[in-house]
């Protein structure tokens, strides 16, 4: 059974953006330039971006944005990247920032989350379905590299 860790949870400031964009360089490149790409996002003024840390060490980061397609109806949250740094990797990090990113999610009353994953991307793609996630749709092309994609989606039930 895994200890229980305590991690801190943090809004991401312009002083993460050198974490955030090497660790996107290691873990996302192979799809495109997402080290570039990535600290973009963080720009938007609509993207929520939140790190994860254990004392002063960031141990990843993820991004989400709310959307609707009409301003009645209900918003999803598009979690658009979800980063571990490798050695921290495998040991719930990941699953207690996501579940962070849902909360955030439901406080501007998402009633679902969704996102892209590679379809190549096996560790992400079992990370997803073990936090509930179901694929929907497949995409040739996806990625700025070429690489197929899949959606997923999860209802937000209220906790
Ligand atoms: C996907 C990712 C965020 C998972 O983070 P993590 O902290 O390692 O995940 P957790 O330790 O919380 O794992 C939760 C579950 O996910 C699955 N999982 C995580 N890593 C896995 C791997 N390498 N292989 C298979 N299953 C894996 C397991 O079911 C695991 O449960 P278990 O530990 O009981 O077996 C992390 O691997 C990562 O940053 N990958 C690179 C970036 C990426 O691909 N992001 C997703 C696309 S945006």
């Amino acid at each position: 059974m895994r200890e229980r860790e305590y991690f801190i949870f943090r809004p991401a400031e312009e002083a993460d953006l050198e974490f955030i964009s090497n660790l996107s360089a290691h873990v996302f490149s192979r799809y495109g330039r997402y080290e570039k790409i990535v600290p973009a996002w963080f720009k938007e003024p609509a993207v929520i971006t939140e790190i994860i840390a254990q004392q002063s060490d960031a141990l990843g980061f993820a991004m989400l944005v709310l959307e609707r397609q009409k301003v009645f109806i209900h918003r999803e949250a598009h979690l658009l990247a979800i980063g571990i740094s490798v050695e921290h990797q495998k040991r719930g990090v990941g699953t207690a920032l996501l579940e962070h990113m849902e909360d955030i999610a439901r406080e501007y009353n998402a009633v679902e989350m969704n996102l892209w994953t590679a379809v190549d991307n096996e560790p992400a793609l079992a990370f997803f379905h073990k936090a509930g996630f179901e694929i929907e749709r497949f995409e040739n092309g996806y990625y700025p590299k070429g690489q197929a994609a899949l959606s997923m989606s999860k209802r937000l039930e209220d906790t």
